[in-house]
């Protein structure tokens, strides 16, 4: 069975092509390369021992995604190509719009036209927004989103439920992730963001590294433990395992499901500070902010519904993900 990965040179996109390799898919990676390096799918195929084909190209260049589907035998999609970065996708919400919605519904144009209705999607617990209450389940209403790169993610898992009442051969999972981090064990590949992080983990990491000097954390007057923000971190080799259990069962069923992949634990930013140091050794200075604008007190899963039907649960701790972390950013400073 061959899979074709949009975005599969990315952070999770990577990790996944290893897992799917290992469970002995056959795998295509589409990628335009925006958010990341040829680098890190020459790892991939010295991590998993395997060659595959890569294509350089824009889920929005319809002429060179077909040509593709041509080419290859494609049985099933993993979508993972999309910009993703929140406070951007408020300064430039059209480039967002276009590339993530605009690319995903030209993607599924083609998919149809190939024959091909099998599509995993990745979405976010963002679209849980801010009025449910923790843990998030699936059946609960999703909307209010805080932020353009949110709103996508919305607007695409309409465009799935629409799609596949409108055709129900297809066969579509949504997969929503809670927090990645951590990165594959051996250190050859992790998360490479560009310019200052956004995100806890590597902001983290590159404070431990000595790349910056503090790690400002945003808010210590929520109504948490103790007063900072939580979330449910995963190891990024576990979602990617959600992502091969997920496509597995897509290969056998038509329909449309949704999962929450998360631990179904939430911890705070001191819990996160408070590991990272306990178990790399490494002091990590902080200075408390104010709270940053959009995010919200707690969020964290109900990861039952992934369990019961695809067999799946996370397998690695907090501890196993700040170690991980460390080691891929203290064996690659610089990235890729
Ligand atoms: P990433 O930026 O590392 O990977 C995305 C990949 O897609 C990159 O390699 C990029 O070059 C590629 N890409 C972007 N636009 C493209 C286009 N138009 N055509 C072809 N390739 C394109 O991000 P990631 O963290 O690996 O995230 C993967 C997916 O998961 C994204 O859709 C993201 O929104 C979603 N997601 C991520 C998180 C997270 O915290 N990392 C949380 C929830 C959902
Ligand atoms: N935080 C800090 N300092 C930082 C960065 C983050 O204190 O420098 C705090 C945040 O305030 C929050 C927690 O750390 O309480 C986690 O923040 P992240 O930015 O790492 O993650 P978010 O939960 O805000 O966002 C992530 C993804 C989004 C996704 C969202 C919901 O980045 O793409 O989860 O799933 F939409």
């Amino acid at each position: 069975m061959s899979i074709l990965i949009t975005g599969g040179a990315g952070y999770i996109g990577s990790h996944t092509c290893v897992e799917l390799l290992k469970a002995n898919y056959d795998i295509v990676v589409y990628d335009n390369y925006s958010n990341s390096q040829p680098e890190s799918l020459a790892r991939v195929k010295e991590l998993a021992g395997k060659d595959f084909p890569i294509y350089e190209g824009d889920i929005r260049d319809t002429k060179r995604l077909a040509e593709v589907f041509n080419v290859e035998k494609i049985d099933a999609v993993i979508h993972f190509a999309g910009l993703k970065a929140v406070g951007e996708s408020c300064v430039k919400p059209l480039e967002y719009y276009d590339n993530n919605i605009g690319g995903t519904v030209k993607l599924l144009q083609i998919m149809r036209n190939a024959g091909c209705k099998r599509i995993v999607f990745s979405s976010s617990a963002t679209v849980y927004g801010s009025e449910n209450e923790v843990p998030f389940n699936e059946n609960m209403k999703v909307g209010g989103t805080t932020n353009p790169y949110g709103t996508t993610k919305l607007y695409i898992e309409t465009i799935l439920k629409d799609l596949y009442s409108s055709d129900n051969t297809w066969s579509i999972s949504i997969l929503r992730y809670f927090n990645p981090i951590g990165a594959h064990e051996s250190g050859r590949i992790g998360e490479n963001p560009n310019g200052i992080p956004n995100n806890l983990m590597p902001f983290i990491a590159q404070v431990a590294v000595g790349k910056r000097p503090v790690l400002s954390v945003f808010g210590n007057d929520y109504e948490t433990k103790d007063g900072t923000g939580v979330r449910d971190y995963i190891h990024v080799v576990d979602l990617a395992d959600g992502h091969v259990k997920a496509v597995t069962r897509l290969l056998t069923k038509t329909g449309l499901d949704i999962y929450n992949l998360g631990t179904g634990i939430g911890y705070s930013v001191l819990d996160i500070v408070k590991t990272f140091e306990k178990v790399n050794n490494i002091e990590i200075p902080i200075q408390i902010a104010p709270r940053r604008a959009g995010d919200i007190a707690v969020c964290y899963a109900d990861a039952q519904k992934a369990k019961v039907e695809l067999g799946w649960t996370a397998q690695r701790n907090l501890d196993d993900m700040c170690r991980d972390t460390w080691n891929w950013q203290k064996n690659n400073p610089d990235g890729y």
